[in-house]
């Protein structure tokens, strides 16, 4: 995956919890001594849904940044910037919208959905829609080929290579293409140039792969052709376009689903959540209090882990030797849940206090903080520019 680019984005919506982490974080880390990574913070995207309470994204940009470090992204592996640093994506993000058919935005899954849901907010906006559009951009304006999201995410990722499809295929053809493709083809002899214009047709019209290999044989012949015209002819042939734009891959996270304290999805907004950086005491104290199978209303009660969110957190923290303990004195009601929950207790006090020790240097000088995003940012802003020349030029504004 030597070629790789890998680009991501959360929104930044306060401090992380430890499903973050697995959900997400621990990938991006594991993706930086792989492939060439882009991280950012979608604090435009946190807009869409929070534009009344701007307030409380600005706060959450920075403990949202600290966590990211502290789970062990490095700076000097991976760019870590924020999206509204790099204006470019505005740019791209307005320049898609031209050619975007409103059917594709509005038969996006999320898009219904999230208004359903989030009935507190009046998300009828222009913005909200366009949602996916502008995840397309932060995308497709670094060309990355490779984007790890969770599962709710795929329609974005799909609706990128559909933009970048019709991107290419309507911009994608060289300045005064057809022109050139007349010069090219006068370079043949009448006889070649016939045979060429026949053997196109019969590839247009009926895909017939037999005539695109003729054809390229009767160019490879033609000493009259450079390389240019050759290539020229080629593209011509098939009506292949210039890649301007990538299509990207989505890479799921393959990690079980981490349950919240009390067994729903781990969210904010349901309560339920075990911080990245808890404090130790209120960490223990929320797990012991996190409820188990309900068959076990007596500690003579057996149970069965398959009832119960705190076997889910073992499958995430503990080792085989421990997990074969609790079921074996979960169902045999050997254990107590509390002696059950302790592996899981200690392993996850272990690792925040990995996580606290790495986001200290940044409590303690926000400015090195600061400067680490301005490096990203600036890292970012010349992929993005260069980029956007190309995207410039292929719209026929190249003469700014
Ligand atoms: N929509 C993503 C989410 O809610 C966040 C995001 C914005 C993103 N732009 C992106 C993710 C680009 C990947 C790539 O999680
Ligand atoms: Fe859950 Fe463990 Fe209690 Fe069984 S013993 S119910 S797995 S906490």
């Amino acid at each position: 995956m030597a070629s790789a680019r890998v680009l991501s984005g959360m929104r930044p919506t306060g401090a992380l919890h430890i499903g973050h982490f697995h959900g997400a974080l621990k990938n991006w880390v594991r993706l930086q001594d792989e492939a060439e990574c882009f991280y950012f913070v979608a604090d435009w995207h946190a807009l869409t849904t929070h534009y009344e309470t701007p307030e409380l994204i600005g706060d959450s940009v920075w403990e949202m940044l600290v966590d990211w470090l502290a789970a062990g992204l490095d700076p000097n592996k991976a760019t870590i910037f924020i999206q509204s640093r790099v204006p470019e994506h505005a740019e791209l993000f307005l320049l898609l919208a031209m050619f975007a058919p409103l059917s594709w935005l509005e038969r996006v899954p999320t898009y219904k959905d999230q208004i359903e849901k989030l009935k507190d907010r009046d998300l009828s906006t222009y913005g909200f829609l366009g949602y996916p559009l502008m995840q397309a951009a932060d995308i497709l304006i670094y060309r990355a080929n490779l984007v790890p999201v969770g599962e709710d995410q795929v329609p974005h990722i799909e609706l990128t290579r559909e933009f970048a499809r019709r991107f290419n295929h309507l911009f994608g053809r060289e300045p005064g293409f057809a022109e050139k493709v007349a010069v090219s083809l006068g370079k043949l002899s009448g006889k070649a140039g016939k045979q060429y214009e026949e053997l196109r047709r019969r590839y247009q019209e009926q895909g017939d792969a037999e005539a695109v290999a003729q054809a390229q044989a009767l160019l490879a012949a033609a000493g009259s052709l450079s390389a240019a015209d050759r290539e020229r002819l080629a593209g011509n042939l098939t009506g292949a376009r210039r890649t301007i734009l990538v299509e990207p891959a989505a890479r799921l996270t393959e990690t079980p689903k981490l349950p919240g304290l009390d067994g729903q999805k781990m969210s904010k907004s349901y309560g339920n959540v075990v911080r990245m950086r808890e404090d130790p005491k209120l960490l223990t104290d929320k797990l012991r209090r996190m409820p188990t199978d309900p068959a076990r209303v007596r500690r003579s009660d057996p149970g069965n882990p398959e009832r119960c969110p705190v076997w889910e957190l073992h499958k995430v923290y503990t080792d085989d030797a421990t997990r074969d303990w609790v079921v074996k004195g979960c169902t045999t009601a050997g254990i107590g849940c509390l002696e059950c929950k302790q592996p899981v207790i200690d392993a996850m006090l272990a690792e925040q206090a990995v996580w606290r020790e790495r986001a200290q240097p940044y409590l303690d000088r926000p400015q090195v903080l600061r400067e680490i995003v301005d490096a990203g940012c600036t890292r970012a802003c010349a992929v993005a520019q260069e980029t956007m020349d190309d995207v410039r030029e292929a719209m026929g504004l190249g003469y700014r």
